[in-house]
């Protein structure tokens, strides 16, 4: 048993989902103590609660409750009160995940004070510096001690950088853990009924990236261009808050054609039962390109790259960035019944968070002080 925990940190929705099965792994074993740590980047209940009471993933054990704000706040106030946190109680090491700001700043306390960095989900790269996300994986990724590639892209990345390949493990994609573990209990759902949608016979829209959301010509042309797309397949979109504020700056929710379904974010099991009977989905999500391209399912990406290229190699994703023409060409592929389909992903197999606490376990446990 390790005398100190590590702590297990979250702040964004898309977190929570991988953190769950880490987790769930790690209370199966007693000599790996932990403490979960939210940063509180999320803290409405649909984009945050919701997502710990459907993962079964246990209260906090601290919340730093920092909130909304611009990048440089944000990141800062999460650095401010993790670094303090860590002064109090130094663990043995910080285990973060993903690409979000909280990712980035708690890494960053902590390689300061020496404690060891732990990244799920490391390497990945889309090549654009304009993506908040992308530097927030360029510094994590500098800042860990030990990285966990989700796909083979990330640990070529990594080692094209210069990080040493003792530090890397190809141990594949937790969010795929999740899915695995809850995709029974989403099938359960009755979520497109719920929304007046056939199985099989709808769209369903998800954008949230400043890219798509924060330009007002963008948005307006990206929220035409489905308007008209639902009046050949209904389409259901869950709002993404940062989306439904600039929605409404704009006054753009009127003009909406009944087909077109706006709806608060899901919860976990709804998203997934709605992903899993969908004729389709567009986004600009990461996670959704994973979920789709393992259920299969036709995911039109609006973004112009990916962190994710698997996904488009081997997966259901295509990229058509904000483009009308792209788009429709896309969507008319799908409706015309010759899209490609998924091939098995390597790794992506639900016992990701196995390798990953196989691998803490013997680096960490019986680890002099
Ligand atoms: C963040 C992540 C993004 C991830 C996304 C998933 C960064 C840089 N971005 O983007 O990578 O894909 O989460 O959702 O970390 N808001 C609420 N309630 C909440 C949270 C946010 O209303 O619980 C609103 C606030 O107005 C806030 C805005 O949404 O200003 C954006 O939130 P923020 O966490 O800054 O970024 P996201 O767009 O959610």
């Amino acid at each position: 048993m390790i005398s100190r925990p590590l702590y297990l940190v979250a702040g964004a929705r898309p977190n929570f989902i991988k953190l769950a099965p880490l987790v769930r792994e790690l209370q199966g074993r007693d000599n790996l103590p932990y403490r979960i740590v939210h940063t509180g980047q999320h803290y409405d209940y649909l984009m945050s609660g919701s997502f710990f009471n459907t993962l079964g993933i246990p209260e906090p054990d601290v919340n730093l409750e920092v909130g909304s704000g611009e990048q440089g706040l944000q990141t800062a106030r999460i650095l401010e009160r993790f670094e303090k946190l860590l002064l109090e109680e130094a663990p043995s090491a910080v285990v973060v995940f993903g690409d979000v700001n909280s990712t980035l700043a708690c890494s960053l306390a902590a390689s300061k004070l020496q404690i060891p960095v732990v990244h799920v989900e490391a390497g990945l790269r889309s090549f654009d510096r304009t993506m908040p996300e992308e530097i927030n994986r360029l510094v994590t990724d500098v800042l860990s001690d030990i990285l966990f590639a989700s796909e083979e892209s990330g640990v070529l990345n990594m080692n094209r950088e210069g990080i040493p390949a003792h530090k890397v493990y190809l141990v594949g994609n937790i969010m795929i853990d999740s899915l695995e573990h809850m995709l029974p209990a989403a099938l359960e759902r009755d979520t497109p009924a719920r929304l007046g949608l056939e199985t099989g016979d709808y769209a369903l829209l998800t954008m949230h990236r400043p890219s798509n959301v924060d330009r007002e010509a963008t948005l307006k042309c990206l929220m035409n261009v489905f308007a008209e797309i639902s009046l050949h397949l209904p389409l259901v979109f869950p709002v993404h808050p940062r989306t439904d504020q600039r929605l409404q700056e704009l006054g753009i929710r009127q003009a909406i054609p009944n087909r077109f379904r706006m709806v608060e974010p899901l919860d976990y099991l709804d998203s997934l039962c709605l992903q899993k009977h969908a004729r389709l989905v567009f986004t600009d999500s990461g996670g959704m390109q994973e979920e789709t391209t393992y259920l299969d399912i036709p995911c039109i990406t609006l973004r112009e790259n990916t962190e994710r290229p698997v996904t488009v190699e081997m997966g259901t994703s295509t990229l058509v960035g904000n483009d009308p023409k792209r788009i429709w060409q896309a969507f008319k592929q799908v409706l015309a019944g010759n899209y490609k389909h998924a091939d098995q992903i390597p790794l992506w197999d639900g016992k990701c968070a196995g390798r990953i606490a196989d691998i803490l376990e013997e680096t960490f446990w019986n680890r002099p002080k």
